[in-house]
């Protein structure tokens, strides 16, 4: 077994944590009583998330949460925490770093980005930590929107934002509908993944021929298709995993068997890299999924550092970047 000691300071590098599901219990209650927003359970059971019915359920405490932060200083703050408690401490190097604009009804893009951005540079002075941005787009959302988010996005250029994400739940927002949104994005030189938690196999061919994805998120389902298991494995497309969150099945597609089926995945060829979701909502931090991944699959020190080895390789920063993260 690897302990906690150890798997705390092994160097990571985050790919797949939601900058609104990094925002700690505390933080969120005073972020709510600083705008008057009433929040729907108590600071004690905000996060006790096994009592959540659905990912639907979760999803909308992660959006009452999001409609708390409302000015720059907010998002400064909830960045910097995300990157030195969630991160540093961590000994995370790097973090890309989903934000969803559409979680916070009401604040221009330009404001959040100001926050964002504040908070990164302080990361950075302070622990040494780097990071970039995903913009997700919302994918319960209209198309439309979507395309207006993306025509946004490349107005506001700033080389902070490396690549757009598709999250929420799959259900409510087949892969398709984004294909236009995605194409448009890939003109302007930005990168793609895409949240597939639910399936089928088909979706990630979606995420594949039309959205033209270079990774996936979650994606476990991926193993019930050989042959899409196969064209993955070809294209070198990377997955990238999240135990903890996705052990909880009704989340991320997971469940009962979900650190097999990383294994499964591992032992295909496939690229993977390991997260942690939404750290404090789901109880975890980057060290907790490290030990509970290898305490369940009985992974080393050395394997765990394969993990961040590949991460490396699947981020988006550019070659001299990449080095000096090695
Ligand atoms: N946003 C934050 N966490 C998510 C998840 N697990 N699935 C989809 N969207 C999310
Ligand atoms: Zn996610």
């Amino acid at each position: 077994a690897v302990t906690e000691k150890t798997a705390r300071s092994l160097p990571k590098v985050s790919l797949h944590c939601h900058l609104t599901g990094s925002v700690r219990a505390a933080t969120a209650v005073e972020l709510a009583r600083k705008h008057g927003v009433p929040l729907p359970r108590d600071a004690g059971s905000l996060y006790d998330i096994p009592s959540y019915e659905s990912l639907g359920e979760f999803l909308r405490v992660y959006d009452v949460i999001g409609s708390a932060m409302r000015d720059a200083d907010d998002f400064r703050r909830v960045t910097y925490e995300s990157l030195t408690l969630g991160g540093a401490d961590h000994t995370v190097l790097y973090r890309e770093i989903f934000v969803s604009p559409a979680s916070h009804p009401g604040v221009p893009y330009a404001t959040i980005m100001e926050g964002v951005r504040a908070g990164m540079r302080e990361a950075l002075t302070d622990r040494g930590i780097d990071s970039r941005v995903i913009v997700a787009l919302h994918r319960e959302r209209s198309a439309r929107e979507a395309e207006a988010l993306v025509e946004t996005v490349i107005e506001h250029r700033t080389e902070e934002v490396v690549g757009i994400g598709l999250d929420y739940e799959e259900v409510n927002g087949p892969p398709g509908l984004f294909a236009t949104a995605f194409r448009r994005a890939e003109r302007a030189g930005l990168n793609r993944t895409a949240h597939s938690e639910s399936g089928p196999p088909r979706h990630i061919e979606i995420l594949l021929d039309d959205l033209h994805c270079t990774r996936v998120d979650h994606g476990y389902h991926v193993v019930t298709s050989p042959p899409v298991l196969r064209r993955c494995v070809d294209e070198g497309i990377a997955f990238t995993c999240t135990p903890v969150s996705s052990d909880i099945g009704r989340y991320s597609g997971g469940g009962d068997g979900s650190h097999e089926l990383i294994d499964r995945m591992r032992r295909a060829g496939l690229r993977i890299t390991i997260d942690s979701d939404d750290p404090p909502m789901f109880g975890t931090d980057p060290t907790n999924d490290f030990v509970v991944l290898a305490g369940a699959l009985g992974y080393t020190a050395r394997d765990l550092a394969d993990f961040t080895f590949t991460a490396i390789d699947a981020c988006w920063l550019d070659d001299s970047g990449k080095d000096g993260l090695r």
